[in-house]
């Protein structure tokens, strides 16, 4: 299912208010003409491979966020392992791709997908059992992604990186992600290869991450 909204008037689901401020604006421009080129996935349906030899941690029931999802072939992985998966990303191309894709798949049931500009912040939702974000770099989500695990719930996040790969403003630094999600239990992690990556388990118990950090 698409989510259906009216903010940019494509179609497909929005999620968020109005306005795009212009950089997201110019990211969806380029992001819809690199989803329109490549056309609708015929592949791709997979754990993405940095987090491959770790897809036993994933739950086969519970609820997902794929955040920054393209052309969801990550949001239909999970849905067919069982999961209610919520895709969303600020192209319209992108998700009209990615509901193409699990209907395709026969999961459109269990897939909810909408255009939501993540510079706006997280949009509002209950806590899930996994989060995916994968190659999508925003450190001031790091936090509200934290919070929006339920006790036991798994991050899978990757983010361009500086380690082995070229210096840049959209870059994360040595160790920026496990800082970020220091208060969760590590299950893996890596960086190189221009690549920075974590999979971590939110405790049980509530602790600092249940009371905010600033
Ligand atoms: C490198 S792609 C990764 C896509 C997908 N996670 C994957 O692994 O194939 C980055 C994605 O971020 C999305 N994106 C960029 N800026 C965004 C924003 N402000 N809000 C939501 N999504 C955004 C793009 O549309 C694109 O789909």
């Amino acid at each position: 299912m698409v989510e259906v909204g009216a903010r940019l008037g494509t179609g497909v689901g929005a999620e968020s208010g109005a306005g795009v401020p212009a950089v997201s604006a110019r990211d969806r421009l380029r992001w819809d003409a690199e989803y329109a080129r490549r056309g609708v996935a015929t592949d791709g349906v997979r754990l993405p491979a940095v987090f491959a030899g770790h897809a036993d941690v994933v739950p086969h029931s519970g609820s997902a966020l794929d955040l920054a999802c393209g052309q969801g072939g990550t949001a239909v992985w999970l849905a067919e392992r069982g999961l209610e998966v919520r895709g969303l990303d600020v192209s319209p191309v992108a998700i009209a791709q990615a509901a193409d894709l699990a209907a395709r798949h026969g999961v459109t049931g269990r897939c909810r997908f909408g255009v939501v500009d993540l510079d706006d912040g997280l949009p509002p939702g209950g806590p899930v059992d996994v989060v995916v974000c994968h190659r999508f770099r925003d450190p001031r989500l790091y936090q509200a992604l934290i919070e929006r695990l339920k006790p036991d719930g798994l991050i899978l996040i990757s983010v361009l990186s500086e380690i082995g790969g070229e210096r840049g403003p959209y870059r994360a630094g040595p160790g920026e992600l496990s800082a970020a999600f220091a208060d969760l239990e590590p299950i893996a992690a890596g960086e190189g290869d221009g690549l920075a990556w974590l999979i971590g388990r939110r405790p049980k118990q509530p602790s600092a991450v249940t009371l905010g950090r600033s």
